[in-house]
């Protein structure tokens, strides 16, 4: 599941083009009430059939980072924050890899509800899942050395109201979290890779992009999903 479903052709790299100054179609996805309702009916079914639902981005997503921090043999007790956890599926996943020091947060309440339950069933009670807008962070947000996003920073560029400068808030909030240093790792179907480099070039350098599918279509190459790694800067 994606949040457009489109597959984005590799565009002629901008420097100036960044999601906040770019006008994009608001969506209901980039609403609270949207995300309150559609973890309501998950959580229902979850009580009823034990099933959570869908992986944004498909399993391969959760593998793809999994995989990447496996293979960077990042010790299992870094501190990790994921970024609008939803059904708290990948800091599951996480915790059976081993990590051990694994947090995420959520402005949706019914999110929150349904990963604590998730993490129940599981007996993974030592996640630490707590409901809180990251566009107003509060003081108990520590510092992380790893920040994931999977999906997050699109929904709120999907706001209806002033996206631009919540994706703004969103850049200055993963500044005062991450600790110097520390990794950034987001998932977006919404933005290509010179766009998000040019909206967190400030305090954050490029590390990696990871590979992702790609398609051919028209003559043209182009992905659905960009995975980039950034590095806080020292
Ligand atoms: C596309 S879903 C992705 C959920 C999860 N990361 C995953 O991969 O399944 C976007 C999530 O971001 C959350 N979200 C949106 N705005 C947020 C904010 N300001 N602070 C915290 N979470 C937010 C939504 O409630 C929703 O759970």
């Amino acid at each position: 599941m994606d949040l457009h479903g489109g597959v984005k052709l590799e565009k002629e790299p901008n420097k100036n083009q960044s999601p906040s100054n770019i006008d994009f179609q608001p969506s209901k996805l980039g609403t609270k009430e949207y995300w309150d309702h559609a973890y309501e009916r998950e959580l229902e079914c979850f009580r009823e059939s034990g099933d959570t639902s869908e992986v944004w981005f498909g399993k391969e997503s959760m593998d793809r980072i999994r995989n990447w921090l496996e293979k960077q043999n990042i010790p299992k007790d870094v501190a990790l924050l994921d970024i609008g956890t939803g059904n708290g599926e990948l800091l599951v996943e996480l915790a059976k890899a081993g990590f051990t020091n694994l947090s995420g947060i959520d402005n949706s309440s019914t999110a929150v509800e349904l990963a604590k339950a998730v993490a129940e069933k599981e007996e993974l009670l030592s996640l630490k899942l707590q409901v809180a807008d990251f566009l107003h962070p509060f003081p108990c947000l520590s510092h992380y050395e790893i920040c994931i996003d999977k999906g997050t920073f699109d929904a709120i560029s999907l706001s209806f109201d002033h996206p631009g400068e919540k994706l703004r808030r969103y850049h200055q909030s993963l500044l005062n979290v991450l600790k110097n240093g520390g990794l950034f790792l987001i998932t977006s179907c919404n933005w290509t890779k010179q766009e998000l480099v040019n909206h967190f070039n400030e305090g954050l350098e490029l590390l990696e992009e990871l590979p992702t599918p790609k398609f051919h279509f028209g003559g043209k190459t182009g992905s659905s999903v960009t995975v980039l790694v950034f590095k806080r800067k020292e």
